[in-house]
């Protein structure tokens, strides 16, 4: 077995970069957990056949625990959401002030589906013959009941789902025997201490339709090794291949910082030039701000950072490193969930399209913090399939970024199809991410 020589690898460059920070670095960021290299390819079926798609739903998609929205998508009493997932249909519905309960959202008479869009209700009744459930589950009213003779009420509550709760989100398991979620995440919540997902508010919600596998979809975010090939404007000031990679049980994480230019550059920026990559200068426009005598672009974004966090966070803003402020902290907890750590308000969710392996739904929700009371959390805005991401307007300058991200991702699709070689290669170490999946994924399959 070949070994990585960890006392190398250029983690050790970023956990030297942190040394350079303004302010005290948390324990969070000197955490290095590097995954052991690989000793395999991932097999190009995996992406391609009905067969592995079929393996995925039977062995984790109706096992794990999954996502399913936030906690603030349904605020009020009868206030429901549902998740589809491979054929699944789940609604997810605040029964109580302090309670929500999810159920597969298929009505027992027929099977039509009971909500096939978010909306607030005082019941859950059926539209076909208004066979209707309380917000709790239980059987309410069966219209001519005599002719059901053989209905057993009791016996005709909607079939729950199990459902638990972290930073804010809900989440859902189908599967009745499943371990807590609590178990599934270990040791994430240590991880988000410094940055509590629960006290954002969900500014934005963008779903569009892919049309590739939705882990070939899922694995263009997971690493920044990508990013000297796909997004080579970012160079001056992304350390792309100094970023860290861990993992940590059924989670890894990358930490790329920005602020700091790509080892790939053969020139050496100015901080002003950093800076204005940083800050999606373009060539015709005046700087966004103006890198002052001894002060550096890594420096300056962080105070600005600080700056704008204040009013929401108050003194906790100034707690912050620049670390914390300035680089893209992207987590997996698996299979498919991608909050991003610190301040950063990205998270992604990627799952497939129903049924069908080549195609997915990639989501991207912005998770902000705010001022006083909360404001109501961003319906899911879907984009078209003729629409790209910078349609999106409330995603900012991600939107370019993600339409150099997704160009790639047909064109994989593609190609994997019409590969001769058995199995794609991952990076050792730039590659965790992807690899630490695969490897979840067979932990999954052998169950
Ligand atoms: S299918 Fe729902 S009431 Fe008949
Ligand atoms: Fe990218």
């Amino acid at each position: 077995m070949t070994t990585i020589d960890y006392t190398q690898a250029p983690s050790l460059t970023y956990q030297q970069l942190l040394d350079t920070d303004t302010h005290e670095v948390p324990e969070v960021l000197r955490w290095f957990s590097p995954m052991a290299p690989s000793t395999a390819d991932v097999p190009v079926a995996r992406y391609t056949t009905a067969e592995f798609h079929q393996i995925e739903v039977e062995k984790v998609w109706s096992k794990v625990w999954q996502m399913a929205c936030r906690d603030e998508d349904i605020p009020e009493v009868g206030d429901h959401i549902t998740y589809d997932i491979v054929g699944y249909s789940i609604l997810v519905v605040r029964s109580a002030p302090d309670e929500i309960k999810a159920f597969h959202n298929v009505c027992p008479h027929r099977g039509r589906l009971l909500k096939e869009k978010p909306g607030r209700s005082h019941e859950l009744r059926c539209a076909f013959h208004g066979f209707a459930w309380e917000l709790d589950g239980d059987l309410k009213q069966v219209p001519c009941q005599w002719d059901f003779p053989r209905l057993v009420p009791e016996e005709w509550s909607l079939p729950d789902v199990q459902v638990g709760f972290w930073g804010g989100f809900v989440f859902v398991n189908i599967d009745p025997d499943c371990a807590p979620l609590a178990e599934h995440l270990g040791d994430l919540s240590a991880h988000f201490e410094r940055w509590p997902l629960e006290d954002r508010y969900k500014e934005a919600h963008v779903a569009k339709v892919m049309h590739c596998n939705w882990k070939v979809a899922q694995e263009a975010f997971m690493e920044a090794f990508h990013v000297v090939a796909t997004h080579p404007q970012l160079l001056p000031s992304m350390g792309d291949a100094i970023s860290q990679y861990d993992v940590f049980g059924n989670f890894c994480r990358a930490i790329t910082p920005n602020g700091t230019p790509s080892p790939h550059i053969s020139w050496v920026p100015t901080e002003q030039e950093m800076f204005d990559a940083m800050s999606d200068r373009n060539l015709d426009e005046e700087p966004k701000g103006i890198v002052g005598e001894g002060d550096t672009a890594r420096h300056m974004a962080a105070e600005a950072a600080r700056a704008s966090l204040r009013p929401a966070i108050g003194d906790r803003a100034d707690e912050l490193c620049d670390a914390e402020l300035a680089e893209s902290i992207y987590y997996t907890v698996f299979p498919n969930f991608h909050p991003w750590g610190a301040y950063n308000r990205i998270v992604y969710r990627f799952r497939p399209y129903g049924n069908d392996h080549t195609r997915s739904i990639m989501e991207c929700m912005f998770l902000s913090p705010f001022e006083g009371e909360r404001p109501a959390a961003a319906p899911i805005h879907w984009l078209a399939d003729d629409e790209d991401w910078t349609e999106a307007t409330e995603l900012g300058m991600l939107g370019r970024v993600f339409n150099q991200d997704v160009y790639n991702l047909p064109q994989v699709q593609a190609g994997l199809s019409a590969m001769r070689k058995p199995g794609v290669t991952f990076a050792d170490y730039q590659e965790t991410k992807p690899r630490h999946f695969h490897a979840l994924c067979d932990e999954w399959i052998a169950r």
